[in-house]
């Protein structure tokens, strides 16, 4: 993968050129003579993420020499930046090149964005759209650039120790990334729960914290019949991993994190039509990303604490597979009306909740789910949907947003939508056949929150998408980690503040 660093290249084989539309080259140089006649031609286009390229020689060498199109000045954002770059990387993965030199000095002086958050977007742009999952395809043509070196050149006298360790924390979240993406990548016959187990303790190991497995017999004595009576139809045992992480001796507060594992969902006997069920290996993704979130606070030692429960299985159909009909005593002591038994990321979070909080005492709760379809129709693949019982907490996460500007929009919490769930002859029914089934999906886990701030994100659209975007590839995306990296960040820095007012969130009672 890319070995990005702050520095120079004097014979560098490929000269990047990023560039605003509404900037004059400084210098009267090669390149800047260049872009005159690329722009008497007609030819140079600086839009956002446009690329124009060409050769020229220098010292004696032939380079090959890309204009990077950044857009107008007064318009660019962090955003803009990983977008544009996100192209470029695209480009560069089949460009023959050992030494990639990016030259920034006619970008650096603006009025929108510092160097430093200019810096970090470009190496998360250039990253993350670097990825590839190809390694099932046994002929692979073409030439695949491995390891290229690309030096950020941003004049001769800059101090590069603190950007250059900037640069090494987002390549190591993108190389989680990569992890996370690779686990929802991955066919459902290779990633299953045993599988997904052993990848999570590769990564435990890797990055340091602790992981703890509950086997079937384990997961019985604790009666978490929810997610049980969703494994029953497949022969591949459920598993409950905990994860644990104590950055903050100080403190005995720890924060909940709590991912979907389903490794496929068939739907079961509310069996999904043959095309909705194709990319359901993908029905991990919250699982996988909250092991990625894992992975990223404890390899940069956040001084927080985390505990995160992931419940793995499957949902098949078998003759023993449970059925629509069935009432179900929850770990929680309440009873669930089975009316739809494809609505089961539900049941088996129920319970994960309630281990969490029962069990690892946690203080605030945020669960990560592919859990409706119906985010994705409302939404698209760039937007996720969250649900939320308290206000205060909530700001943590927009905060947070602002940093990684991944788009989650909240839904409405009103009672109302908790009415749709009351059943006729148990304590809650897992479905409602009423519109609002992203509301109610997130109702129905509120159910079990025990009155713990908490947030339910849902990733059903952004978590696998099947159109790539500027810096992400199609497939799993780890839609999610970086933003919860950021909240936990904010978390453990003394400095960060943000307003307490105490109170649950009231305008929605
Ligand atoms: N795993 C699906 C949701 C999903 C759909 C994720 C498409 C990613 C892409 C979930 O278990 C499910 O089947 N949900 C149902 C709920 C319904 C029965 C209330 C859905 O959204 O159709
Ligand atoms: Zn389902
Ligand atoms: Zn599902």
């Amino acid at each position: 993968m890319y070995n990005i660093s702050i520095g120079n290249f004097h014979n560098e084989e490929v000269l990047i050129v990023p560039m605003f539309e509404d900037t004059i080259a400084k210098e009267d140089n090669v390149i800047s003579k260049k872009m005159d006649f690329l722009k008497e031609k007609n030819i140079l286009n600086l839009s956002q993420d446009k690329i124009i390229s060409s050769v020229i020689e220098k010292n004696d060498h032939l380079c090959y020499l890309i204009f990077l199109g950044l857009g107008n000045s007064e318009n660019i954002d962090k955003e803009g930046i990983r977008k544009s770059f996100g192209k470029l990387g695209k480009y560069l993965k089949n460009i023959k090149s050992e030494s990639i030199k990016i030259d920034l000095t006619s970008v650096i002086d603006n009025n929108k964005i510092d160097l430093n958050n200019m810096i970090k977007a470009l190496t998360e742009g250039l990253m993350l759209s670097a990825y590839k999952f190809d390694k099932y395809i046994t002929e692979n043509y073409g030439y695949k650039n491995e390891n290229p070196h690309i030096k950020i050149y941003l004049g001769e006298d800059v101090d590069n120790k603190d950007i250059n360790n900037n640069i090494k924390e987002i390549v190591n979240i993108s190389n989680i990334i990569y992890k996370v993406r690779d686990m929802i990548n991955e066919p459902p016959n290779v990633m299953y729960p045993q599988t997904f187990e052993n990848e999570v303790l590769k990564l435990s190991n890797l990055y340091n914290f602790d992981v703890e497995v509950l086997e079937e017999d384990d997961i019985k004595l604790l009666n978490m019949n929810a997610f049980l009576s969703v494994s029953k139809g497949s022969d591949k045992k459920a598993k409950l991993i905990i994860m644990r992480y104590r950055g903050d001796k100080s403190s005995e507060e720890s924060l909940g994190l709590v991912g979907k594992g389903i490794t496929y969902d068939a739907g079961g006997y509310s069996i999904k039509s043959s095309n909705s069920m194709v990319n359901m290996k993908a029905d991990m993704g919250g699982a996988a990303s909250v092991v990625g979130i894992m992975s990223c606070i404890a390899l940069n030692k956040l001084k927080t604490n985390v505990t995160a429960v992931i419940p793995l299985c499957e949902n098949v159909i078998s003759n023993n597979s449970y059925k629509p009909g069935e009432i179900i005593k929850s770990m929680s002591g309440k009873t669930i009306e089975v009316i739809n038994v494809d609505a089961e990321g539900r049941l088996i979070l129920a319970d994960a909740i309630t281990y969490i909080i029962r069990k690892e005492k946690v203080s605030q709760i945020i669960d990560i789910a592919t859990l409706t379809n119906a985010v994705k129709v409302t939404f698209g693949e760039k937007v996720a949907a969250s649900i939320t019982n308290d206000v205060d907490f909530y700001r943590e996460l927009e905060d947070a947003m602002k940093i990684s500007d991944e788009k989650i929009w909240r839904m409405p919490n009103y009672k109302e939508y908790r009415d749709l769930l009351k059943s006729d002859i148990a304590d809650i029914k897992n479905y409602s056949d009423t519109n609002s089934k992203l509301i109610t999906a997130g109702m129905f886990i509120q159910a079990f929150i025990e009155d713990k701030p908490w947030i339910h994100i849902d990733i059903s659209g952004t978590s696998f998408i099947e159109d790539s975007m500027e810096y992400c590839t199609k497939g799993g995306t780890g839609f999610s980690v970086r933003t919860i990296y950021e909240l936990l960040k904010n978390k453990s820095d003394e400095n960060y503040e943000y307003i307490i007012k105490g109170g649950k969130d009231n305008e929605q009672k």
